[in-house]
């Protein structure tokens, strides 16, 4: 008998097994398997709210996306200002979507906190449940961003970690919890991967960073491992700004442009050559805008998870081949994104994939700059960081013998980097080794103008850079 109504619902939800790319959110006024029977003692099975975490959404507004195993019809954030004790007097309703691997469905709530300005203030904290009356999360918190008083945020930038062997999470988790951390970027390759065992594993990876991302903005990233199904796990679990697809999005915070996009739709094909061409336009237009808002909003930073220059041994896409990400298609170079990165003056490239961390000197077109001067003073050319180290099942990537002339510094420790923009003209960037939290790296990138690299720069990269011919590694056998 109870069988029956899950049937139908199975039936119903087929059709969400794949990601197309569109969020179908389930009718506002639609019946439940569990309502068709008028009985007030019958109900959803699973409804405990779980894997909550938060992402940006805006300078006063944060989107909050947690998980249930049943259809509980409502999705609502209770909240309020920790100055009002344990009041949770304010709330926002959500809209549920759902996504189906093997042979579990699952249910996505999303819902937007907006803090207007009458009665909230940046630096505000609140506490939040996530849920509905069938069954509510634990409480945490949240907090109105507003910049540190020497200027700018602390976020974490790393890529590739797994449930297993996470190395960096009990480090990140103590900062974020004690406010060392205001945002997170994780630059792809999640769980070792969301889909496996029928998604089981997302599942633990998206309970074990609840303890940072229920606290601060946790953006994502689209890396090789999300590649099952067309990314499905991928874009059902996180929520972009708009609340659409998150395989490329940008977004303003305080004086920095983030642009994330995806490398993955140059090596996953068989889901469409035209994402390619859809991103690279998007990315055009973007970066466009951005460029000629320099004055209100300085720096660019984009990220994306495979990098474009490395020297890590270990066979892998840019030691051994041509960064197709870099030069474009191969015969035409349509689509190369590095040349687009140059054109519109793009500051700061973060990657991960490598299972290292590398910091490379200011690069464009296998031309490094290192000096006379200080590569990062004006540098002629966007610099690149890699660091996709934060730890996972398969452990660290190794280094080629004889780093190419772009290797500033590198490190095969796990850890986690950390970016903070002071003001218009001073970044800083710091790598943190997990096991003793201390620095290993440390650099400041200092722009005394933005935009576009000009003649002067071209000159300095003429007169001072450093060609790294294909045929520099020729000799070591990194397969
Ligand atoms: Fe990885
Ligand atoms: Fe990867």
């Amino acid at each position: 008998m109870r069988r029956l109504p899950l049937l139908l619902l199975w039936t119903t939800l087929a059709a969400a097994a794949v990601n197309d790319g569109i969020r179908r959110y389930l009718e506002k006024d639609r019946i439940p398997h569990w309502a068709l029977r008028s009985d007030p003692n019958w109900g959803p099975v699973h409804v405990q709210p779980e894997q909550v975490h938060l992402s940006w959404a805006g300078p006063n507004a944060f989107w909050v996306t947690w998980l249930t195993f049943d259809d509980v019809r409502e999705a609502v954030v209770q909240y309020g200002k920790t100055t009002e004790g344990r009041n949770l007097g304010r709330s926002v309703n959500g809209k549920m979507s759902y996504f189906k691997d093997g042979d579990t469905v699952r249910f996505i709530s999303r819902a937007k906190i907006v803090l207007d300005d009458d009665e909230n203030e940046p630096g505000d904290f609140y506490r939040y449940r996530v849920g509905s009356n069938r069954g509510w999360s634990s409480i945490y918190e949240f907090r109105y961003m507003k910049p540190r008083e020497d200027g700018g945020y602390e976020i974490a930038f790393y890529g590739d970690m797994g449930n297993e062997n996470a190395r960096s999470m009990g480090m990140i988790q103590r900062m974020v919890q004690d406010g060392d951390i205001d945002l997170v970027h994780h630059v792809g390759d999640y769980g070792y991967d969301l889909n496996t065992d029928n998604g089981r594993v997302g599942d633990e990876f998206f309970r074990q960073i609840e303890s940072a991302a229920a606290y601060v903005p946790y953006q994502p990233t689209p890396g090789n491992h999300e590649n099952a199904n067309n990314f499905t796990h991928y874009f059902h679990r996180f929520t972009p700004p708009n609340g659409g697809d998150p395989i490329f999005y940008s977004y303003d915070l305080d004086k920095v442009h983030f642009v994330s996009f995806s490398t993955e739709v140059y090596f996953y094909t068989d889901y469409g050559f035209e994402l390619i061409k859809r991103q690279f336009e998007w990315l055009e237009k973007d970066l466009k805008a951005a460029n000629a808002n320099r004055k209100e909003v300085p720096w660019i930073v984009a990220m994306g998870h495979r990098p474009m220059y490395c020297s890590d041994f270990d066979g892998d896409d840019c030691t051994k081949y041509e960064s197709i990400i870099r030069t474009g298609m191969p015969g035409t170079h349509a689509y190369a994104l590095e040349k687009l990165f140059y054109d519109e003056g793009v500051d700061l490239l973060f990657f991960a994939h490598e299972h290292s961390y590398e910091r490379l000197y200011p690069v464009f077109n296998r031309t490094v700059y290192t000096g006379p001067n200080s590569p990062y003073i004006d540098p002629p050319a966007p610099v690149h960081i890699v660091s996709g180290s934060a730890g996972c099942r398969e452990n660290v990537d190794p280094f080629i013998e004889k780093p190419e002339p772009w290797s500033a510094f590198r490190s095969s420790n796990y850890g986690i980097g950390m970016l903070r923009v002071f003001n218009a003209t001073h970044l800083r960037y710091k790598q943190i080794v997990a096991a003793t939290e201390s620095v290993e790296d440390e650099i400041w990138l200092v722009k005394t103008k933005h935009g576009n690299y000009g003649k002067n720069d071209r000159r300095r990269m003429e007169k001072h850079g450093i060609y790294v011919p294909y045929s520099f590694n020729a000799s070591e056998d990194n397969d």
